[in-house]
């Protein structure tokens, strides 16, 4: 229950350099059950879910080390097929350990993940997605109990292109017998990175990164060895905090070519973007332009940094209007932020965002990773301090955040308690 203490306001200054991102890794480690071999990966950031990824590995036989970023898997001793409730609530990827342990040992037990704090998000697309391979499911005491002696290919239609359900979907069609096509699937680069990697060690897969892939069914594949691509989510993070503290910073180690959307809309609001290569420089303006955003699915933009805009929002000169498509009831960061003095009406998924001139600090309550990464961005455009509870939501997803931050000028502390 640690949580930071900020006191604002400040301007952020200098460089940061972004981590391997979550959203990427944490299909990666799953895919390691494909392959009954050591893999290894690079770039790995060390957060609460890859330590929870790796928990759930081993309680299903599978050992693993982190040090420095380089990540060893060995999957050659898998013992249980079954994804305990007790990790499954903490982390919804959990849910990525069904199609690989399903399509290479023919069972899987994995735990529905219930709800989370913005509601129902349902995994029936991935079961859909299982039984049209032929496998035989039941749901028993809130578990997915999967059986198949070998899958088959198969055609299908997301009915949402769902990544969680793309990612399930294609690793049980790596090693089913046949074709699979997977039609309105996820077009995220987590995805395409996720095919990347299968690719190199054997797989047989077309068409990542547009709503139709293809996969023809191998018997086996070979070890995985792949370095994780930067974390997008982390890399608009930033962007939106030089962008609300008109400060100047220049993030490094990042794909700017997958954040065109939020970087369209930063721009929208004034700041000046230089991009070169796997770097940029975001200047905030001195004052902030409203403008509006609706979320989607990639390349739309994001539901993870709508939060983080909103704080932006929050402070421009004038109304904003952000209408939320993939979460409708994503708007937890929204009582936080009006502590904060934040002036925003909500309407079903629609939040009307009045700009004012200043917020004044106040104790907020964290209630997911990117609402607390913009509560967090908030305070340090606040007077004064403000003190943000339960940051676990933020370790789960931002690896070393309040020392990236305090690098850049910013006064933020963690409060052990
Ligand atoms: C992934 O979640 C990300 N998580 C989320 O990021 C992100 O918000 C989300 O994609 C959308 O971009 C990871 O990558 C680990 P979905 P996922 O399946 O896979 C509906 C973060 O902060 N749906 O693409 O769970 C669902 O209700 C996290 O890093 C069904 O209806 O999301 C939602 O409206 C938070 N049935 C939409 O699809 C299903 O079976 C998109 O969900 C599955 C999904």
């Amino acid at each position: 229950m640690d949580s930071f203490l900020i006191r604002g306001p400040c301007r952020l200054e200098g460089s940061v350099t972004i981590s391997g991102a979550k959203n990427a890794m944490l299909p990666l480690m799953a895919s390691s059950l494909l392959t009954g071999g050591r893999c290894s990966f690079g770039n790995v950031p060390d957060l609460r879910d890859t330590r929870t990824m790796m928990k759930l590995l081993g309680v299903l036989g599978v050992s693993s080390s982190l040090r420095d970023g380089h990540l060893e898997i060995d999957a050659s001793t898998v013992t249980s097929f079954e994804a305990p409730y007790d990790l499954v609530r903490t982390m919804r990827a959990s849910i990525y350990s069904l199609g690989p342990l399903l399509t290479r040992y023919g069972t899987a037990r994995v735990s529905l993940p219930g709800g989370c704090a913005w509601g129902p998000r349902p995994v029936d697309l991935h079961i859909r997605g299982i039984i049209a391979l032929g496998a035989k499911v039941r749901i028993d005491h809130g578990y997915i109990d999967a059986t198949a002696d070998r899958l088959h290919g198969a055609e299908m239609i997301l009915s949402v292109p769902s990544v969680g359900a793309t990612v399930n979907i294609m690793m049980a069609a790596v090693l089913a017998d046949g074709i699979t096509v997977i039609d309105n699937a996820a077009r995220e680069p987590e995805i395409v990175e996720l095919a990347g990697a299968l690719k190199k060690a054997g797989a047989v897969i077309s068409g990542e990164g547009t709503s139709k892939i293809t996969i023809e069914g191998v018997t086996e594949i070979g070890e995985i060895m792949h370095d994780v691509i930067p974390d997008r989510i982390e890399a608009g993070t930033f962007a939106a905090a030089a962008v609300l503290t008109g400060g100047r910073i220049q993030i490094d180690n990042c794909r700017p070519d997958h954040l065109h959307a939020v970087l369209e809309k930063l721009r929208e609001c004034g700041a000046s973007i230089e991009v070169s290569g796997n770097c940029m420089i975001v200047t905030g303006p001195g004052t902030i332009r409203p403008t509006d955003v609706e979320t989607g699915f990639y390349p739309a933009f994001p539901t993870d940094m709508q939060a983080q805009i909103m704080a932006v929002l929050s402070r421009a000169k004038g109304s904003s209007t952000i209408v939320e498509h993939v979460y409708p009831d994503r708007f937890t960061h929204v009582p936080e932020l009006k502590r904060l003095g934040a002036k925003i009406n909500l309407d079903g998924n629609v939040a009307v965002v009045n700009g004012v001139d200043s917020f004044e600090g106040a104790p907020v309550m964290a209630t997911d990773i990117r609402a607390s990464s913009a509560l967090i961005l908030a305070g340090l455009v606040a007077e004064g301090e403000t003190k943000v509870l339960r940051v676990y939501h933020i370790d789960r997803g931002y690896e070393q955040l309040e020392e990236k931050l305090g690098a850049l000028g910013a006064d933020i502390k963690r409060i052990k308690e």
